[in-house]
Formats: structure tokens, sequence, C-alpha cells
């Protein structure tokens, strides 16, 4: 997705070999036109999946995760990090452990919100371990519902998640896949500009 490339050309700061930094538009300031190019993408990518649910993980991918719901006319529902005073019963858990925050969290879903008839696709904001998505599977399937694929905004391909979910099957669509952050630049992955 060139808009978004060049978005990240512009606005992205690479904080070491590993680490993108995107506060401008992504992860922290909200970029709404950008978002809703980048639901649109989601939209395109997966109409003719029959997806009546997205599913996400906050904070950072629900805002992707509602332009693509709002495009598509669907729910979206979000994991929970942390314990909510009203979210008791009922529940989804799985443990998703990050490492590049070294720490394990406990993330929740409702039962109400995803039925065994559901076809869900899940957004989130980066791909990099791919531990979140693998955590939103698990939900998923407890919940009995299938999975139509994984939207990502963007993938950092020089780590194993991308890898690790699409020789599983699964049908992954990254808007931009980073192949390096060496030397402070942005590389993006073969096939892909990179200017
Ligand atoms: P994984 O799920 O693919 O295994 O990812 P990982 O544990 O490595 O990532 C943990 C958190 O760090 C996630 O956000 C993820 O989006 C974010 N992250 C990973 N790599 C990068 C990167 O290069 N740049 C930025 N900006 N973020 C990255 P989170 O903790 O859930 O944060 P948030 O969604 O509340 O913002």
């Amino acid at each position: 997705m060139q808009a978004l490339k060049d978005k990240i050309k512009g606005e992205g700061k690479v904080l070491s070999d590993t680490v993108l930094k995107v506060d401008s538009f992504l992860n922290h300031q909200i970029d709404p036109q950008l978002m809703k190019e980048i639901g649109q993408e989601f939209a395109d990518l997966f109409q003719k999946a029959e997806v009546t649910k997205i599913v996400t993980i906050e904070s950072s991918g629900i805002a992707p995760a509602t332009m693509a719901g709002l495009i598509m006319d669907i729910p979206v529902v979000f994991a929970r990090k942390r314990k909510s005073l009203t979210l008791s019963k009922n529940l989804y858990t799985a443990r998703v452990h990050s490492f590049t925050k070294n720490e394990t969290n406990e993330i929740s879903v409702s039962g109400d919100f995803i039925q065994p008839n559901d076809v869900v696709l899940i957004i989130d904001d980066f791909l990099a371990n791919g531990q979140a998505v693998l955590g939103l599977i698990d939900i998923i399937k407890q919940a009995g519902a299938d999975l139509a694929g994984v939207g990502i905004v963007i993938e950092k391909g020089f780590q194993s998640g991308g890898e690790l979910l699409r020789e599983q099957g699964i049908r992954v669509e990254s808007l931009a896949i980073v192949s390096s952050l060496q030397n402070g630049e942005v590389v993006f992955a073969k096939g892909e500009q990179t200017e």
C-alpha cells in the first residue's frame, strides 16, 4: 500500500535494527485519513471471505480494525490486556508473551462477542514474532469460530511471525512488509517499492 509506505518513509523513525517508531500516525497520534485507506484496503482484500467480525488487541490495533469494520459494516472486538471491572464471567483467555518487551500478558475476550458461527478477521498494527496473533487465534478456536485470515498494517519481515503463521496455512495480508531496519534505513520487502 503506497500511501502507507510513503508515510513510513516520511515519518517513521528507526530506533534500532529491530524497532520502528510510527507514533505520529499509528501508535500514539492517529492519522484518520490514512486509517480509512487502511480499512478500505483490508475490506478489499477480504471482500470474498464472508467475514462477520473483526478481532484485534488493544491498543494500537483498534484504529485500523475499527476503520475496516466501518467499511465492512461488521462489529469489531478488541481483546483486553488487563482485567476489566465489568468483565468477569464467560471469558476466553490466552497468554501472550512479548519477546520485544519481555513480558507476558493474559489477554481476554468476552464469550458474548465471539460466537461459533462467526468468521473472524484478525487485524493488528504490527506483526513481529506473531505471539499476539497466535493468542487471538487461540481465543477464536476456544469460541469455535472460523478464521478468515489476518490483516497487518506493518509486518517486520525479518522477524519470525509472518513465516510462523503462513506455514500453518493462515492467510496473512500485510499492507507494508519491512525487510530491514539496518543502518537507520527502512527497506521494504522485495517487490515492494522503497521510495
Ligand atoms: P508479536 O505479538 O508479533 O510477537 O510482537 P511483540 O511481542 O514483539 O510486540 C509487542 C508490542 O510491541 C506490540 O504492541 C507490538 O505492536 C509492538 N511492536 C513490535 N515491534 C514493533 C516495532 O518495531 N515498532 C512499534 N512501534 N511497535 C512494535 P503493544 O505492546 O500491544 O502496544 P500497543 O498495541 O498497546 O501500542
